[in-house]
């Protein structure tokens, strides 16, 4: 897959690591090129800005912060067709509280000004740091996705798997609302440090047998 990556923040370069150690051809895109060109030597992918990562992505997956989304989301060209994973939280400040999206959710809110792009999300759940670990993980981590477009979320639980990851359906887009309260209560635990920096979800078997 050729993979493209907006952002290059602690999501982006973890998910940029991952993916082109997962054999992908990985194009990274920042408001800076340089900065995207010099992450890009340092992980084994090639940088450049916003549209030019999206055009040439077969996924786009958006690692950039929720408040920045109306400025990015217009800068990536046209989305129409292609997979655009949404590994963003609506969190509006330092605290990682959520914001109140009554009857909606980030996700629903980017299909909304990206209409033509196949929206699934997925690893907004899966700390930064869980993300940047080797491969050596003690556990499987499980990566909840969900979606409108089933071709497209098959795509991207197949990326999961490459980058380590089980993945696991919850079902349509609507869905990111069970799925960005998730990544607030983990990230609220890591950063109070009340849970280590290094957990992750996991559905684990714990039947007898099982
Ligand atoms: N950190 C986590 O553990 C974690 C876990 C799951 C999900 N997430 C979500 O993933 C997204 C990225 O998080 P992150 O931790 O990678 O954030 P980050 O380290 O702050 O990086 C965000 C990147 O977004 C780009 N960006 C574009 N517009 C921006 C703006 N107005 N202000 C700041 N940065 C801007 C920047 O890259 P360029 O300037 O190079 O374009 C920046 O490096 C967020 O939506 C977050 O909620 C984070």
């Amino acid at each position: 897959l050729r993979v493209a990556i907006i952002g290059t923040g602690n999501m982006g370069s973890g998910l940029a690591r991952r993916s082109v150690r997962a054999g992908h051809e990985v194009v990274i895109g920042s408001r800076d090129p340089e900065r995207a060109a010099s992450l890009g030597a340092a992980v084994g992918a090639r940088g450049g800005d916003y549209a030019s990562a999206a055009a040439e992505g077969d996924v786009v997956i958006l690692a950039v912060p929720w408040w920045s989304i109306d400025s990015v989301l217009p800068l990536l060209g046209d989305l129409s067709g292609k997979i655009l994973i949404d590994a963003t939280n609506p969190v509006m400040d330092e605290t990682g509280a959520l914001q109140q999206l009554r009857g909606s959710s980030g996700a629903e809110e980017i299909a909304r000004e990206a209409p033509r792009a196949r929206i699934v999300k997925c690893f907004n759940h899966i700390v930064a740091d869980v993300i940047h670990l080797d491969r050596s993980m003690q556990q499987r981590v499980t990566a909840f996705l969900c979606g409108d477009d089933a071709d497209a979320k098959q795509i991207v639980a197949r990326l999961a798997v490459d980058l380590g990851y089980d993945p696991v359906d919850v079902g349509a887009l609507s869905c990111a609302r069970l799925l960005e309260p998730m990544a607030a209560l983990l990230l609220g635990l890591t950063r109070r440090g009340t849970v280590p920096a290094d957990r992750a979800f996991a559905l684990v078997p714990v039947g007898p047998g099982s």
